[in-house]
């Protein structure tokens, strides 16, 4: 012990990153997560649609890593708190965070999130907003080059069949009739795309706590985050 502790301005300031493949829980586990410690909450996943959706409104062939790019470049958008915990997007001064989980968006957001000139801007951003500290920030390579410094990396996973049944009920109670084998493929789809790219791929930071959620309810996840975060705070 050389003595030294924290100041409460430091400890309130400190960034924790959560990565994990599609539908591990991430979004909802990392918002309660951050409610539950007074943290600012940020899903990076949201950032990337938002230009998806930008790029599919644009008319631009997402295959097209120009056109990507500069419809990116050109895209003026901020990321707001919602009232719930969670984050609003604005796009060219419009609130487009309700249209960022359609399909359309699902099938096309791996093509774009894998152009580098897209990854550039949206990781300048990320890292401006994880510099003003306590914040729980979410997506695929947060602990690995958004913040590779910060002091808790998270990694959260399960099976693809658990995260797919996840995916399925919460369509059965939304009313969606859904396969569970298409939302399997398309899930196992963009798990591979995800972390086969040659930007940024999802995968654990070599120091980041893996945590199988297999097993756990969603309580015992954010509990179990919980605990990991008392031993940086
Ligand atoms: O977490 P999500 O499903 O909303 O993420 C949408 C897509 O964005 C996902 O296919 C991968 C990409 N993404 C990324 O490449 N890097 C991040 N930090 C967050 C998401």
């Amino acid at each position: 012990m050389n003595g030294y502790r924290l100041s409460e301005t430091e400890f309130e300031r400190l960034t924790i990153a959560i990565d994990g493949p599609a539908v591990s829980g991430k979004s909802s586990v990392g918002k309660a997560f951050a409610s539950r410690i007074g943290y600012r909450f940020l899903d990076t996943g949201l950032m990337y649609r938002a230009a998806t959706w930008n790029a599919v409104q644009s008319g631009v062939d997402v295959n097209n890593s120009g056109a990507v790019s500069v419809a990116a470049e050109q895209m003026q958008f901020s990321v707001v708190d919602d009232n719930h915990g969670g984050n609003s997007i604005i796009v060219n001064g419009e609130d487009v965070t309700a249209q960022l989980h359609s399909t359309q968006v699902d099938d096309s957001v791996s093509a774009v999130a894998a152009v580098g000139r897209v990854r550039e801007i949206m990781v300048a951003e990320q890292r401006r907003l994880a510099g003003e500290g306590g914040i729980v920030m979410v997506g695929r390579d947060i602990g690995t080059v958004v913040i590779p410094d910060a002091p808790l990396k998270i990694y959260l996973t399960a099976t693809a069949r658990t995260r797919a049944i996840r995916r399925h009920r919460d369509f059965l109670a939304e009313g969606n009739e859904v396969e569970l084998e298409d939302i399997l493929r398309s899930m196992e789809r963009r798990d591979l795309m995800d972390s086969s790219r040659d930007d940024s791929p999802l995968r654990p930071a070599d120091d980041a706590r893996v945590v199988d959620t297999d097993d756990l309810s969603f309580d015992q996840v954010v509990d179990h985050l919980t605990e990991l975060a008392k031993e940086i705070l």
